[in-house]
């Protein structure tokens, strides 16, 4: 008999969000087992792990969701019985130079899991697929209104699309075959451990290193932020209280125009590294626009917080300003991820725009 009420397998646990998710379980819960199944792509690493490495109710798997085989034997190995499945693709702009990746790892792998999950399940009792998907599903808002749980989905970029895909095939699982799944959609997280691809981390490096901060466009597009502790307690609640079948909707209703919150950036950033303001600002550079940008995401969690009383607990000027203090004070980390893979990678796609 384990001695744990139950084996979760967290996919994408050294992600960004996973890795936030997967020391959240493991300090929170020592009577569950922790499975983090991730494959340590140039977006995965085992550093943002550390200080958990030895828990007794943790265990890393170095793993492909594509490949079906590894991931049945991890299923019977490990006696999973709850999945909470984060690993993908998750970055737009590599969608629009790779979407076949994309489509490999969010597409194939996720029905690989859902697959896997029902020949080890069998009768489903005490059984729970969470898949975490994104606001981008539903498309790209004007300047009036919000992303509902039924808002109909229009993916418009290769991630989305693939994640959209990800969502139907889940919610497939469900109908045709009475799988316990719950789903959630969430905004823009931000916070410490995000890779610096992403706008947050990007701005905060190059300000950093005095380079030039590309801005898409003219910096209109708005996005909804949400402080990535607060993503995490959100799934801690739906995972143990949201119904089957369910969809619920994430967001801290945090809009900005990117314009905005890369000159927050740049005055907290000249704040704390005192130079003069203004100092950041300057190096502010508008470049060609992403293809097929979405103009605007903003999120109604509503159901969230009336059904299962979730809060979002920290605003974004003090959650921007915590995730600066993250990033001055690991810059090593930053050095890290930015070098190898990443950096070839960088190269090959953005030629001479000098970003990191
Ligand atoms: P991330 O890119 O930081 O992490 C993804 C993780 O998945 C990495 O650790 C990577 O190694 C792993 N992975 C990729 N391909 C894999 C494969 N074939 N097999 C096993 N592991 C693989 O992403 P993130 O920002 O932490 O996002 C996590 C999840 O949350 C994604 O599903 C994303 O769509 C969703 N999401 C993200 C946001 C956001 O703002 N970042 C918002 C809403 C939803
Ligand atoms: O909405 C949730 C989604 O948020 C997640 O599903 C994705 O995984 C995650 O990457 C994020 O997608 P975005 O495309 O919104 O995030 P990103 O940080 O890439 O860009 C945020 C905005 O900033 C977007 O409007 C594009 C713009 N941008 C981005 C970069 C990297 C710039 O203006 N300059 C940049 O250099």
């Amino acid at each position: 008999m384990s001695a744990f009420t139950k084996n979760i397998l967290v996919t994408g646990g050294a992600g960004f969000i996973g890795s936030h998710l997967v020391r959240y379980f493991v300090n929170k819960y020592p009577d569950y087992k922790i499975i983090n199944l991730d494959l340590l792509t140039y977006a995965g690493n085992l550093e943002n792990l550390k200080g958990i490495e030895d828990a007794p109710n943790y265990e890393f798997v170095k793993a492909d969701i594509t490949n079906i085989d590894e991931i049945r034997n991890i299923f019977t190995s490990y006696n999973i019985d709850h999945v909470i499945h984060l690993a993908a693709e998750s970055h737009v702009d590599r969608s629009i130079e790779n979407p076949l990746s994309f489509i490999t790892t969010n597409i194939t792998g996720t029905a690989i899991l859902l697959i896997a999950a029902r020949e080890h399940w069998g009768d489903f009792k005490d059984k729970r697929f969470y898949h975490v998907s994104t606001d981008e599903v539903y498309g790209s808002l004007g300047a009036e209104g919000f992303f509902y749980e039924d808002t109909s989905y229009d993916p418009r970029s290769p991630y989305s699309a693939s994640k959209a895909s990800s969502d139907h095939l889940v919610r497939a699982f469900n109908h045709t075959y009475g799988m316990p799944v719950v789903i959630s959609n969430c905004s823009n997280n931000y916070g410490p451990y995000q890779f610096p691809e992403k706008l947050i981390p990007l701005m905060v490096n190059n300000i950093l290193h005095k380079k030039n901060l590309p801005v898409y466009g003219d910096g209109t597009n708005v996005r909804d932020w949400l402080w990535v502790g607060d993503h995490v307690t959100a799934i801690d609640t739906i995972f143990h209280n949201g119904k089957d079948g369910e969809t619920y909707n994430i967001g801290g209703e945090n809009e900005l125009q990117n314009i905005e919150l890369v000159h927050m950036l740049c005055d907290l950033m000249d704040e704390k590294l005192e130079q003069p303001v203004g100092s950041s600002r300057n190096l502010i550079t508008f470049v060609t626009d992403r293809l097929g940008h979405d103009a605007r995401y903003a999120i109604d969690a509503t159901k969230l917080k009336k059904e299962l009383n979730w809060e979002p607990s920290i605003q974004p000027n003090e959650g921007m300003s915590k995730t600066i203090d993250w990033y001055l004070d690991n810059t090593e980390w930053l050095e890290n991820v930015t070098s190898g893979k990443y950096q070839e990678y960088y190269e090959a796609a953005y030629g001479n725009r000098d970003l990191v």
